[in-house]
């Protein structure tokens, strides 16, 4: 079983505010993106790792001889959806039957974590994603940033990455529902208004994305932890 990874990193970070965009941020002596790709590298079962850049990013050169080699540059699109479906795209669907997809701002991802879905996934032959149930007590707020109510909290998950679905199925869904201009925030929205099931793994909460300035210590104290 060949597994292929998808990394987008072709946003601009606009939420972190800093001058180089976000995965390119150093954070214990290596790029945000170095760290997330070497943690997707030492997966065994993951063959292939598709980067998707922006279109003349300056940035990627200069790590790019220290990534490792199962890595494969290709250019990113205006939205994470479009990045995404710009790596499915440069795939031989065979050989790669299964795609796990992979924010390049998620460096703090857990090796064990990533191996669990893979597993889930290849016993069940069906897609899943990491996610972890929410702790919050949850507010629905009206249009005034009042109260509505409480809302039920049991039934609610936090979605993570890495999310995994079989390759084809995932990039038709991606592909449809872009096209007819949904609103695709992960790869699971859009297999789910596919229909196809979409199961949760439970994963650590340490797997932050890296999307305010202060994310960054944070960060940096799991990625100490972690490796
Ligand atoms: N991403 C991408 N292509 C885009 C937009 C985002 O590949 N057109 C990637 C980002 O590089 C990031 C991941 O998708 O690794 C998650 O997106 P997000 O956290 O929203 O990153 P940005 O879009 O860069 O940040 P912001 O929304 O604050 O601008
Ligand atoms: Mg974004």
């Amino acid at each position: 079983n060949q597994i292929v990874a998808i990394v987008p990193a072709a946003g601009v970070g606009k939420r972190m505010q800093s001058k180089v965009p976000k995965q390119y941020i150093e954070i214990a002596g290596k790029t945000v993106l170095q760290h997330t790709v070497e943690k997707l590298a030492q997966i065994a079962k993951i063959n292939k790792i598709i980067v998707a850049v922006s279109k003349d990013d300056p940035y990627i050169s200069e790590i790019k001889p220290e990534l490792p080699a199962k890595v494969v540059l290709t250019q990113g699109g205006a939205e994470r959806a479009d990045s995404v479906l710009a790596g499915l795209n440069c795939l031989d669907v065979n050989e790669y039957p299964w795609a796990l997809v992979h924010d390049a701002a998620r460096p703090c991802v857990r090796a064990d974590d990533i191996r669990k879905l893979i597993d889930h996934v290849l016993q069940n032959q069906q897609g899943a994603i990491l996610a972890a149930p929410v702790r919050d007590t949850i507010k629905l707020s009206n249009a005034a940033q009042k109260v509505e109510k409480t809302v039920d909290r049991s039934a609610l998950w936090h979605a993570l990455t890495p999310q995994m679905f079989a390759t084809g199925l995932l990039q038709h869904a991606l592909q449809k529902h872009l096209q007819d201009g949904c609103m695709i925030t992960d790869e699971a929205s859009a297999m789910e208004l596919s229909g196809h099931p979409v199961h949760l793994i439970e994963g650590a909460m340490s797997n932050i994305k890296i999307t305010r300035p202060e994310d960054l210590e944070i960060a940096e104290m799991f990625i100490s932890r972690v490796l």
